[in-house]
């Protein structure tokens, strides 16, 4: 009798030891952070303020590693591998997630924001807040949004009114909004991962795109684009979206901790992304490589018209009450 109440208890001991020991040999749970724009962009710092946080507050729990400039997986392949569970962290452009919610391509609306601002107070509003989740079905949870920039148009030749589009090529993100949009002025749209851009515009291949300045800036487009119309057109911005599976099987006192950290760091994302895309703009200018065109009113007035018939061809599909939502956000109220 003792001497099986003695091996019950010696048993019990080393059953907790080797548990305390898995514990603490414990691998830290690793979030892989891939995206296509280059480190000194709004997003690549991001990503790396969001590694080094977690390096400092959950040291030894989370591992974090940053791939920038499509280094893991780009534009054709990060979400797969996210579902796939290859990467547990992604902040592809609001225009890429068409495949999984048409809700999303509000964003995409030509001239539907005036300003970043404007921008976002409407993801700061219950619509906005309500888009992080309309992905769900697909498994992929939206964590914030960052921003980027407003885009600007760039050609190998002066766009000054919508007709000087006519006949291009222009290089867009896979997104029907952005295609019905150059349409609208007698372009040719064409759609292709970031990575090819800049090969696609110096060979000729296309001879137009739209970005916000530190895209332009840090892919080194403006090198191949001699005239960049200040157009502010429409915005690029990010969602950082995770694994919702993967990102609810983390213990929950960590994804706290890690909530935190991306609220920090979004806060410091789209505080910092204004001045850093008009650093850019300051750094293509100085280059002399580019010639950069101001629209006199008339002018955007021009372009908006040739563009804005885009809401009524996709407000059915995103839905009317969101785009109404959006329009309520900017300071001059009109349409
Ligand atoms: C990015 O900034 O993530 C790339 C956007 C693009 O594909 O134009």
């Amino acid at each position: 009798m003792f001497k099986s109440i003695a091996v019950i208890a010696v048993g019990t001991l080393l059953f907790g030891a080797l548990n305390l020991c898995t514990a603490q040999e414990q691998e830290p749970i690793l979030i892989k952070f891939s995206h296509v724009a280059d480190e000194k962009t709004p997003k690549g710092q991001g990503a790396l303020l969001f590694k080094q946080l977690v390096d400092q507050r959950l040291a030894g729990k989370v591992r974090v590693e940053v791939y920038p400039a499509s280094s893991l997986f780009g534009d054709d392949n990060e979400l797969q591998a996210l579902a796939d569970d290859k990467v547990q962290l992604l902040a592809p452009s609001l225009a890429k997630f068409e495949k999984y919610t048409k809700q999303l391509q509000v964003f995409d609306l030509p001239f539907l924001f005036d300003d970043l601002e404007a921008v976002n107070r409407f993801q700061k509003r219950a619509k906005g807040r309500q888009l992080l989740r309309s992905m769900e079905a697909s498994n992929i949870i939206g964590l914030a949004y960052w921003h980027n920039g407003m885009k600007q148009l760039s050609a190998t030749k002066a766009l000054q009114v919508p007709t000087d589009a006519a006949g291009l090529k222009f290089r867009i993100q896979p997104s029907s909004v952005l295609e019905a949009q150059f349409y609208q002025v007698g372009a040719t749209p064409v759609a292709m991962p970031f990575a090819e851009a800049f090969d696609a515009l110096k060979s000729g291949k296309v001879q137009g795109a739209e970005n916000p300045w530190s895209n332009i800036y840090s892919k080194q487009l403006y090198t191949v684009q001699p005239f960049i119309t200040e157009t502010n057109h429409g915005v690029l911005d990010y969602m950082l979206v995770s694994n919702q599976r993967f990102w609810f099987s983390i213990p929950h006192a960590i994804r706290s901790e890690l909530e935190g950290i991306i609220d920090e760091v979004s806060f410091e994302v789209n505080r910092q992304s204004e001045e850093a895309n008009l650093a850019d703009r300051q750094r293509v200018q100085a280059s002399g490589r580019s010639q950069i065109i101001s629209l006199s009113d008339e002018q955007r007035a021009a372009w908006r018209a040739a563009m804005q018939p885009v809401w009524q061809q996709f407000e059915a599909d995103i839905g009317a009450e969101t785009v109404k939502a959006a329009q309520t956000v900017n300071r001059k109220s009109r349409n």
